[in-house]
């Protein structure tokens, strides 16, 4: 009898230390999830995924694809089949997985479109979209200072990117046709504009999920 108490008050003591961990663990919101997401992302084990697989991950770096809107199952088995991920599977953490599949996933819901800023030119200076489409709008500053850029019609604030990086911002096109811009405020080419065109007739977005050949094994 005396022993059988004992075994359940450890068995709770157990169970005690298991929830207070896992509280502790707990995101605050999904935000907090995919904050930390961000961080695993770029700075896991040194490298962080952005180093092989591109800061937005587009795979436009050369070595690892495109996997904006990959998810866990592939993530998870891409970490225990990829050779050259190994840096990261001795490295990561069952709450960093989550939290990164959670950013990358997320990533997959939005069309990245790209302009690189130039001299004050934008290149392009055009894009068409989809109405109603989440885009991340990322901006490459080219030169070496800081620049500002603002909006009259986005409803975005106004912005800075420091030189030769890019910064972004997260916009939902409207449901109707109609034409957005923005431009450098601090550039010496004044009136130079990057447009995105809110067009029925625009190219849906579709994002190219992963889908790894190993998760089909795998799972
Ligand atoms: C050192 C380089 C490197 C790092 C760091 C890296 N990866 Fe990869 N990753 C690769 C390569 C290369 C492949 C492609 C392997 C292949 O095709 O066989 C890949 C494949 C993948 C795939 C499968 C994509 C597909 O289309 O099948 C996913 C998902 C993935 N990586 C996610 C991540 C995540 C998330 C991180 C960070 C936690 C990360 N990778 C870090 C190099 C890397």
């Amino acid at each position: 009898m005396r022993l059988g108490t004992s075994t359940t008050l450890i068995a709770f003591a157990h169970l005690f230390v298991a929830a207070v961990l896992s509280s502790s663990l707990a995101y605050a919101d999904d935000d907090g999830q995919l904050a930390e997401g961000a961080r695993v992302f770029n700075t896991i084990a040194g490298v962080g995924c952005k180093t092989c697989h591109g800061e937005y991950a587009e795979g436009d770096v050369g070595v690892g694809p495109y996997i904006r809107g990959a998810t866990e199952g592939t993530i998870r088995a891409s970490i225990d089949a990829t050779g050259e991920m190994i840096v990261i599977k001795s490295a990561i953490t069952e709450d960093e997985i989550k939290a990164v599949s959670a950013y990358v996933g997320r990533l997959g819901t939005m069309q990245a479109v790209r302009t690189l800023a130039k001299r004050g030119r934008f290149l392009p200076a055009e894009i068409s979209i989809r109405p109603g489409t989440a885009v991340q709008l990322i901006i490459q500053n080219a030169s070496i200072q800081p620049h500002t850029f603002k909006s009259d019609n986005l409803g975005i604030g106004e912005f800075t990117i420091t030189g030769r990086s890019s910064g972004n911002v997260e916009w939902r096109a409207p449901e109707t046709e109609g034409e957005f811009s923005l431009y450098c405020s601090d550039c010496k080419l004044k009136n130079q504009f990057f447009t995105v065109r809110v067009a029925e007739s625009a190219e849906e977005f579709r994002a190219v999920v992963p889908v790894n050949s190993v998760t089909d094994d795998a799972m």
